[in-house]
């Protein structure tokens, strides 16, 4: 293996020594097994294929300072893609299976987990495929999960330095009641459109307003959306969001660190009013927001007014990574340690 450059790495794929996979038939997920090949073997009429049967999950994995490597919120990544296998018809993954898999792909990869202090970290990829051939549109009787591994840096490429969002009143990612709340590839390819039209323009994101009244904030492409002003946390409630578990872990930390925590429609006009914003997600852990531009109604809302990262954000910011590299005790049980 070349030497790996871990202090430049971007957010891409790097080809690691193996992959573990899963198969469901006839009712029954057999043992995980590990395999060199970065292929799949797949029938033409798949339904992850025609019918986006899909869905996936992203979390990281983190070399302490102690050389200990801990994976953060596997659980609760688990028990969002068994909400996604609900949602899309899919046989449910068993929390043990999904486990079980993640640990096996970061231990045989273990020479790819950036080391302490290199700022980057190992990003895990779980992939469950409806894998029968269907032509009508039903679920698939058989699937395949599988979970590759991959070395990353920094999601934006100025890492936690605020980089402006747009709003684009002319797409919507999710319907209130439709998908936005699980897991799926559909969600993200509704994304795209939108998201190339914002990276010309020199945006990192589209922050989604909600899709019925184009009124509130939902979230951003690939991260979830939180203001601060007041001593207050303030994160929007959203029936087509993606519930974030980082943002989650950043509400317990806000709340233990005294400040007041409000899950809530946050309507646009209130940009005006934080002191902070930040878009949040296990890509982009932290990444703070310079401005937000409503493109079609010539409104901005500048939020950073130096350039730089608040102090409320940088404090959340450190006080996550250190729980996730083992630099402070994990009170949550939020980690795992692997032996
Ligand atoms: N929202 C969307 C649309 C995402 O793709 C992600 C990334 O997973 C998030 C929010 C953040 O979720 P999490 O913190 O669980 O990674
Ligand atoms: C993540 O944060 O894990 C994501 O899935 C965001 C994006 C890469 C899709």
């Amino acid at each position: 293996m070349n030497e790996i450059d871990w202090a430049n790495l971007s957010f891409g794929y790097m080809k690691t020594d193996y992959n573990v996979r899963s198969y469901y038939k006839d009712g029954k997920w057999s043992a995980p097994a590990e395999t060199t090949s970065e292929q799949i073997d797949i029938h033409m009429a798949a339904t992850c294929l025609h019918y986006g049967q899909e869905a996936f999950e992203g979390l990281k994995a983190f070399r302490g300072k102690d050389g200990k490597i801990r994976i953060f919120r596997m659980r609760d990544n688990a028990l969002r893609m068994i909400s996604s296998c609900q949602g899309i018809m899919m046989a449910e993954l068993p929390v043990e299976v999904f486990e079980e898999t993640v640990i096996k792909a970061v231990k045989m990869n273990e020479r790819f987990i950036p080391p302490y202090g290199s700022g980057a970290s190992l990003y895990i990829r779980p992939l469950l495929l409806g894998m029968s051939p269907q032509v009508g549109v039903k679920p698939s009787a058989e699937y395949l999960f599988l979970v590759f591994v991959t070395p990353v840096g920094p999601y934006f490429k100025e890492g936690f330095k605020p980089t402006p969002v747009a709003i684009l009143r002319g797409y919507d990612r999710a319907a209130p009641l439709g998908t936005g709340t699980i897991k799926i590839g559909g969600n993200y390819a509704a994304s795209l459109v939108a998201g190339h039209k914002a990276h010309e323009m020199g945006y990192s994101a589209v922050l989604y307003l909600d899709a019925k009244e184009k009124k509130y904030l939902d979230e951003c492409g690939p991260a979830n959306f939180f203001g601060i002003k007041n001593n207050t946390y303030i994160t929007p409630l959203s029936s087509s969001i993606l519930p974030s578990i980082t943002n989650r872990s950043l509400m317990q930390l806000a709340e233990d660190m005294g400040l007041k925590v409000e899950r809530r429609q946050v309507a646009e006009e209130e940009l005006a009013t934080f002191e902070e914003a930040g878009q949040v997600g296990t890509a982009a852990v932290i990444s703070p927001i310079l401005k937000v531009d409503d493109i079609d109604e010539n409104k901005s809302y500048v939020i950073s007014k130096d350039g730089n990262a608040g102090p409320i954000s940088t404090k959340l910011y450190n006080k996550l990574r250190a729980i996730q590299l083992g630099d402070e005790p994990d009170t949550y049980g939020w980690v795992t340690v692997l032996e």
